[in-house]
């Protein structure tokens, strides 16, 4: 059964009737551009046929119920009116936290009863929180038939991750989730949001591993990485770490904390290979793809320190099968998670069985493989 189908029964047997309607939103990879997107940089991630799916219908009140069959059909119920922190069923924070986000621009949308279910695997770096969010306001938006766009919608998504999950991410994972295009990955400009879609090059694969390695910390970590690029623009005099070079970063070196540096050449040399990387899949360069994909793996290892050995020990797994043929680097927020490669048709059994005749030997871990495509996006 589809997930779609599988919402919809649910929703006819929690609500007792059929939902007005069905939405869905996707979770997404990043190909590059790691830790730019709060600094005003450049991204480059792509949608994936993992997502959240939502069965719904509108009410005439004020109240929402929702069902949560991925944590075993909790109910939650809450007015839109009086809207809190729930510590008990965190999972509808996400829900709460977009509503609020919404109703500062649309304060009259009706309630509704929904039931959700996504396949996104979570914490693995995949953005499950994200196509959730967006998956959210998709169904309110049609709901209520406003009229919000894709872009107006992933501002919603991280505002409620900023002001009431709290992490402070940035807007790559939820305009994706928003604004992806089938087989299409998409370059997104952070300050100004001007996308670019770039077709993903016809014989490759996005091959996509989870390191299973349990991620700790990930949100001080990750708010702590933000602060040090804030302290890296501040001590430059500018507004974003977007606006610099590294000749300019060589010479404030001296004014800053060695990790301070440190970050902000990861996010200097990673906007340069991001725009680099796009030209380079374009023009079908796969070499310089490989190249590129191998400096951000090692940059976010060693300036932006936010892989673990385990994840190091898979790219170099699949880069020795890979050569210049295809490329492999960490991807998402970090501290655990997944890898991303891009990988030839031809050379997709030989990176498997190299991953799985070495990775859990070396570890203790078993990963787990998704051959993915890129997916269209829940406004696009
Ligand atoms: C997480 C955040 C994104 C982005 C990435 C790192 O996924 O949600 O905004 O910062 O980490 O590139």
């Amino acid at each position: 059964m589809t997930r779609q189908a599988l919402v919809t029964q649910a929703y006819q047997t929690y609500f007792g009737a059929a939902p007005q309607m069905v939405c869905h939103a996707p979770g997404r990879v990043n190909l590059i551009g790691e830790h730019t997107d709060y600094n005003g940089g450049f991204v480059f991630p792509a949608a994936i046929n993992f997502g959240t799916d939502i069965a719904a219908s509108a009410r005439d009140d004020r109240q929402v119920n929702v069902r949560a069959l991925d944590f075993d059909n909790q109910l939650v119920s809450f007015s839109l009116d009086d809207i809190q922190f729930d510590n008990t069923h965190s999972w509808s924070n996400y829900i709460r936290g977009v509503l609020i986000a919404l109703m500062k621009d649309y304060p009259q949308i009706k309630g509704a009863d929904f039931v959700v279910s996504g396949n996104v695997p979570q914490g693995a770096g995949l953005s499950s929180s994200a196509s959730f969010e967006i998956a959210v306001l998709k169904c309110f938006a049609s709901l209520n038939e406003l009229p919000l766009d894709g872009i107006q919608a992933a501002l919603k998504g991280q505002q409620a991750e900023n002001e009431f999950v709290g992490c402070s991410c940035g807007i790559m994972d939820q305009l994706i989730s928003a604004m992806g295009k089938k087989d299409q990955a998409m370059l997104l400009d952070c300050r100004s949001l001007e996308i670019k879609y770039s077709e993903l090059p016809a014989g490759f694969n996005l091959f996509i591993v989870n390191s299973n390695v349990k991620r700790g910390l990930v949100d001080s970590e990750y708010n702590l990485r933000r602060q040090q690029c804030e302290e890296a623009a501040e001590v430059m005099g500018l507004e974003s770490l977007r606006d610099t070079d590294l000749i300019k970063l060589e010479a404030d070196k001296d004014k800053m904390s060695e990790k301070a540096y440190l970050r902000a050449r990861h996010v200097i040399t990673e906007n340069e290979r991001t725009l680099k990387m796009c030209e380079a899949l374009n023009n079908g360069e796969t070499a310089t793809v490989s190249e590129l994909m191998r400096a951000s793996h090692m940059s976010m290892k060693n300036d932006f320190e936010i892989t673990t050995s385990q994840i190091d020990y898979l790219v170099e797994v699949i880069h020795q099968e890979l050569g210049a043929f295809g490329g492999v680097r960490m991807t998402g927020g970090g501290f655990g998670g997944c890898v991303v490669a891009l990988v030839p048709d031809h050379l997709i059994s030989q990176v498997q069985n190299a991953i799985e005749a070495k990775y859990q030997a070396e570890t203790g871990l078993k990963e787990s493989i998704f051959i993915c495509t890129a997916e269209q996006g829940a406004f696009a």
